[in-house]
């Protein structure tokens, strides 16, 4: 009896220890956004001013580009539109690949800015809401800092104390349907006067790494500008085959399942990165006008492509740990 307690003791232990260690399952940069991802030429389930093309469209308009070490994706900067014409061309693309338990590491220099641009890095089950939404990067017009949210089927909730993170928490009911779409938030926390996490200032930094960690029992989101000192090495570098999540420091964000159980409220995901410009969020009047953005969005959109030049994305690479 001591002895199986004690076995079952250690076995409790060393799934501890290793929870939070994964090895390298995909490095995808350059070309190979091409074999990891797919198009989705849809109307912006977002309702945006967006058109989104499918693969051969954004090639041959260099909307996504790739080099060895870069992939670029962007909204058309060039194209006029009337108000009648479809809106804007951009991208959507979505990971071949779903995941369950694993951490990705998303080294960006560059993101989308500029009024109307919505640019977001997140994953998402078949079955919205029921299987779980988890946007690690989103943000609206430029407004910074970063803003992680979480959005569930009902009966997910995290807890009212503090969690150990370094965000400030912006809602703790995660379901969709009973916040308005608002999910579950977490705002970074940065220097007003030198920001960091999105937008352009991030671009200013030369980006940097965001990372998610998903488990059974929490979910967590680190970032670390490109000039930040702290970066840990596995993360700048991605040259090890392992990872350790319980040394990369206090993530900026944090979900728990103390009032939320993980399992039923989270399906496997796919990867989704996409642009939109406008639409439900960015285009609403307030977000829109609390940024200082001229005009409506659609507007602003139609009559102004040559600004959105800097709305792009510059990946070095993404990877992948199971
Ligand atoms: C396509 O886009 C890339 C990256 O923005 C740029 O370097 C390249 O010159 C563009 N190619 C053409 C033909 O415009
Ligand atoms: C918060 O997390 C950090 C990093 O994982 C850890 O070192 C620290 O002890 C935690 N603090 C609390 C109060 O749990």
């Amino acid at each position: 009896m001591k002895l199986l307690a004690f076995s079952i003791a250690l076995s409790i232990a060393a799934s501890r220890v290793f929870a939070a260690r994964y090895s390298k399952s995909a490095d995808i940069s350059g070309p190979d956004f091409y074999e990891a991802f797919h198009f989705e030429n849809l109307p912006d389930p977002t309702h945006g001013r967006v058109t989104y093309v499918d693969g051969p469209t954004a090639q041959r308009l260099n909307l996504t580009y790739a080099t060895q070490d870069t992939f670029i994706l962007r909204a058309d900067y060039t194209t006029y539109l009337k108000p009648s014409d479809p809106g804007r061309k951009s991208v959507r693309i979505v990971s071949n690949k779903q995941y369950t338990t694993f951490t990705a590491v998303f080294d960006m220099r560059h993101m989308p800015e500029g009024c109307g641009t919505w640019p977001a890095v997140w994953t998402v089950g078949a079955n919205w809401p029921n299987e779980g939404e988890i946007d690690i990067v989103e943000g609206v017009n430029s407004m910074m800092p970063n803003i992680a949210s979480v959005h569930t089927g009902s009966h997910c909730q995290m807890p009212s104390t503090s969690r150990n993170m370094t965000g400030d928490a912006s809602g703790t009911n995660c379901a969709a349907y009973e916040t308005d779409n608002a999910g579950c938030g977490v705002k970074f926390v940065e220097d007003v006067n030198d920001p960091i996490s999105f937008g352009p200032g991030f671009n200013t930094h030369q980006g940097g790494w965001y990372a998610l960690e998903r488990t059974n029992s929490y979910l967590k989101i680190w970032f670390w500008s490109r000039s930040d000192r702290a970066v840990p090495h596995e993360v700048k570098f991605g040259r090890t085959k392992t990872i350790h999540t319980e040394s990369w420091g206090v993530p900026a964000a944090v979900w728990t399942d103390d009032l939320c159980n993980f399992p039923s409220h989270f399906g496997p995901h796919n990867i989704v990165i996409n642009l939109a410009l406008c639409g439900d969020w960015a285009g609403n009047y307030w977000a829109y006008k609390q940024s200082g953005c001229p005009d409506t969005c659609e507007v602003f959109v139609n009559t102004n492509p040559a600004t959105f030049y800097a709305a792009y994305f510059d990946f070095a690479g993404i990877r992948i740990y199971t």
